[in-house]
């Protein structure tokens, strides 16, 4: 059973539809990248994955929960498994990166020593653990503010793994990165992903690195799904497709079938 189901999914904002028969399912453990053009609705999907955006009609469903009508302290508990990456990191520029990664555990510290920044031996070691994943130990102690954007956001993917999710969503992660720091950044995801089993579910304006590093491709165009498939089915006529410009009226159906997996899942993904 999929760890996210859409089925007939409509979402959007209060006034206004932005994606119309989704039907959808990630399971565990998937490297997933959305694409589409500009204003398609990407960030509106990745969003409604953690309630932000709205289901309109139809049914969204993620690790259990109905999003249709989560709320309160569910909404709460479900949103402490999900970890969020922004284009622009979101980080707190004048605290430390330890004290930042270290603000991705608060919803499982007790709120005090959380204040002080008060860590015990064991939350140090996990801290350090996390900063060597994204490779940024040597950076311990400096304020974020003084860091490269790629470093940034490499601290903001080890808070999101602090967090111990089970899904992350990073919207646009590497837009804002030159190509090495960008590389570096998407390797940081392939870690988490591999290391700890976490779905990553990623907008991406970069088609290169959505087939390099990615199992599974969805993109969107006139507020539906036109491509659900392997990187490896991204021939240029369905890139084309993807990106050409349409009205939501005329939106076609799917061109590819059900995931079919070119790229192993990490071993975590079949616990
Ligand atoms: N808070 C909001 N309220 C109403 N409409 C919104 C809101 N945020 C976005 N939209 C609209 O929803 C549509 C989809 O926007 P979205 O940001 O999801 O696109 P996107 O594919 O992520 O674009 P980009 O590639 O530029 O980031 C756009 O028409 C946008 O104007
Ligand atoms: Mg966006």
């Amino acid at each position: 059973m999929g760890q996210i189901i859409a089925s007939n999914l409509t979402l959007g904002y209060r006034r206004k539809k932005v994606l119309q028969g989704i039907d959808l399912s990630i399971d565990k453990g998937e490297f997933l990248s959305i694409i589409g053009p500009s204003g398609v609705g990407k960030s509106t999907f990745l969003m409604g994955l953690n309630a932000t955006t709205t289901v309109l009609d139809g049914h969204l469903q993620v690790m259990g929960h109905d999003l249709n009508r989560v709320g309160g302290r569910e909404l709460k508990s479900l949103r402490a498994r999900i970890g969020v990456i922004f284009q622009s990191y979101n980080l707190v520029a004048r605290l430390s990166v330890l004290d930042n990664i270290a603000g991705g555990m608060l919803h499982r510290r007790p709120l005090l020593p959380a204040l002080l920044k008060h860590y015990s031996h064991q939350q140090y070691e996990e801290i350090y653990e996390y900063m060597k994943v994204v490779g940024i130990e040597h950076e311990a102690l400096s304020r974020c503010d003084r860091l490269s954007g790629g470093q940034k956001q490499r601290v903001a993917i080890a808070r999101a793994i602090a967090q111990k999710p089970e899904i992350i969503l990073a919207d646009e992660p590497i837009s804002s990165l030159d190509p090495i720091s960008a590389r570096k950044v998407m390797e940081t995801l392939r870690q988490a992903n591999q290391k700890y089993g976490i779905t990553i579910v990623s907008n991406l304006h970069q088609l290169d690195y959505a087939r390099e590093f990615c199992h599974r491709v969805i993109g969107l165009n006139g507020g539906r799904i036109v491509y659900d498939g392997p990187p490896g089915g991204l021939c240029q006529a369905t890139v084309a497709r993807i990106y050409e410009k349409k009205e939501p009226a005329q939106a076609s159906d799917i061109v590819a079938g059900p995931f079919p997996s070119t790229l192993p899942l990490p071993a975590t993904a079949l616990n």
